[in-house]
């Protein structure tokens, strides 16, 4: 008498020897689909996970004060004060936002290298300010990301506005960038009043696409507010001299024109 095969398993063969092509690229994409989901997981990590410490969690924004007094103390000032919040699911905000979770610091009494210092990696930053790691990867940008300053340069992270010797005093902050840049320092005997407005008028201190982080290409950098006005047909005054010829011969600082655009000491028209 021959076995005959149960209904099921009958059923089952067939319906294996029928679809075992589709069932192949069914596996294949299964897959697939498996090595897509672990690569995107290690991927997103790797990109969006703040630097930190490993095996470290999070203690909170008041076991910082013991040791760290001052900084605590001024804290209530700063721009990321608002980064403050009370309750359980709180305890990651506020110093730790930027500094990682910091128990394996606190329980090491403040050891080395067990804390994130965003100075030396801002990554922290761009976990909230996501836009700016663009600008800093831009060719013409202060070098940040290969470490030769930080954002702590320029922003004071701990105390008041966030802005380095801003507040409300005339020309503070360029004095922030006048520190490295003492050429641009004067006195001038012709001062360039545009330098009044702050160094950020014309130049982009991130980074930009432009030669010397400067805001607008060409011309369009000193005609917004240079205007042009066109006196008579074909004719550009610029001041109450016709610029018609002149502009599209380089941009307004090239040699001859003004080049002494931070100010002068000979010339009253900004030259050298
Ligand atoms: C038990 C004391 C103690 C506590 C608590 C403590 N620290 Fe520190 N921390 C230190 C010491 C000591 C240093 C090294 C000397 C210094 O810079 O003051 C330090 C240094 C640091 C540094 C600089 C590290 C570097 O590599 O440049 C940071 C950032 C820091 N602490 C953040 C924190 C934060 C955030 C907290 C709260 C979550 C905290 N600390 C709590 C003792 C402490
Ligand atoms: C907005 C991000 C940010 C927050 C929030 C922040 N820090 Fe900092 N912290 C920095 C940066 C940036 C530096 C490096 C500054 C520098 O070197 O000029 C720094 C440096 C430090 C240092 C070492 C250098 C120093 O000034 O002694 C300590 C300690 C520190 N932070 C503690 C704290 C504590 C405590 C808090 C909360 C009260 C806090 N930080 C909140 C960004 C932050
Ligand atoms: C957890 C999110 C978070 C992190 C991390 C963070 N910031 Fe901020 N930052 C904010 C928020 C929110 C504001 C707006 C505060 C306000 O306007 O009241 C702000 C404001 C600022 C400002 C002021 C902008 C202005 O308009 O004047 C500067 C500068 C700044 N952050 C720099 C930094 C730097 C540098 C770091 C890293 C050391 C950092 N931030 C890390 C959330 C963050
Ligand atoms: C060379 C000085 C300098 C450095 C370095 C610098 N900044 Fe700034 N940043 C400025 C100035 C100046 C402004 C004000 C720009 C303006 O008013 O147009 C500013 C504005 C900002 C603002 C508010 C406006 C905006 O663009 O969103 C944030 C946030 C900020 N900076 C974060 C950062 C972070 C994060 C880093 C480090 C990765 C950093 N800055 C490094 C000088 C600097
Ligand atoms: C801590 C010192 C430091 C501060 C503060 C600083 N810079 Fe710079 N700046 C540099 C360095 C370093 C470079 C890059 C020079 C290089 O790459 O050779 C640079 C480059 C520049 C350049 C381009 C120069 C060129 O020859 O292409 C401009 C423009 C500039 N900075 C403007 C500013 C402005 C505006 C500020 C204030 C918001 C500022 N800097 C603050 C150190 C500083
Ligand atoms: C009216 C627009 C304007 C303002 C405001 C301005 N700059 Fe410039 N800056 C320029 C231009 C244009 C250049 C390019 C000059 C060149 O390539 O010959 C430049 C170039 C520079 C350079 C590169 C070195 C050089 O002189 O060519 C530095 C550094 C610099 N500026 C810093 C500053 C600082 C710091 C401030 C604020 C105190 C400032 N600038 C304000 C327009 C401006
Ligand atoms: C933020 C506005 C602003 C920008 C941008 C600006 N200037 Fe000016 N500039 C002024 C002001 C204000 C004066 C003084 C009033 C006047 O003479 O129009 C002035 C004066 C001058 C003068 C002296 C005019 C004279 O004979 O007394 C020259 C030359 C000049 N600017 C050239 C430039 C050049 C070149 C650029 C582009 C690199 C530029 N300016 C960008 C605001 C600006």
């Amino acid at each position: 008498m021959i076995p005959t095969r149960p209904p099921f398993l009958e059923s089952a063969r067939r319906f294996l020897q029928h679809h075992a092509r589709q069932l192949g690229v069914i596996a294949a994409a299964g897959w697939v689909a498996a090595i897509a989901v672990s690569c995107a997981s290690t991927v997103t990590r790797t990109v969006v996970m703040p630097p930190s410490i490993s095996g470290a969690s999070y203690v909170g924004t008041e076991s910082c004060a013991q040791c760290h007094e001052q900084i605590n103390k001024h804290f209530g000032s700063s721009a990321h004060a608002t980064l403050i919040a009370r309750g359980p699911n709180a305890v990651n905000v506020g110093c730790e936002s930027c500094h990682g979770p910091a128990s394996v610091h606190v329980e090491s009494g403040g050891a080395a290298k067990t804390v994130v210092n965003p100075q030396r990696n801002p990554e922290s930053c761009f976990e909230c300010h996501a836009n700016l790691r663009g600008q800093f990867a831009l060719v013409n940008s202060h070098p940040v990301m290969d470490g030769r300053m930080g954002c702590g340069t320029c922003h004071d992270p701990h105390r008041g506005g966030a802005h380095k010797a801003g507040g409300t005093q005339l020309l503070a902050e360029n004095d922030n960038c006048l520190q490295c840049h003492p050429a641009q320092r004067g006195p001038h005997v012709f001062e360039h009043e545009a330098l009044r407005e702050g160094c950020v008028t014309c130049h982009h201190p991130h980074g930009s696409v432009n030669q010397r982080m400067l805001s607008e290409r060409g011309a369009i950098l000193c005609l917004k507010c240079h205007f042009q006005q066109q006196s008579a047909p074909g004719r550009i005054a610029i001041g109450t001299i016709d610029h018609s010829t002149f502009l599209s011969r380089g941009t307004c600082w090239s040699a001859g024109c003004h080049e002494a655009v931070h100010g002068s000491q000979v010339s009253s028209s900004l030259r050298f």
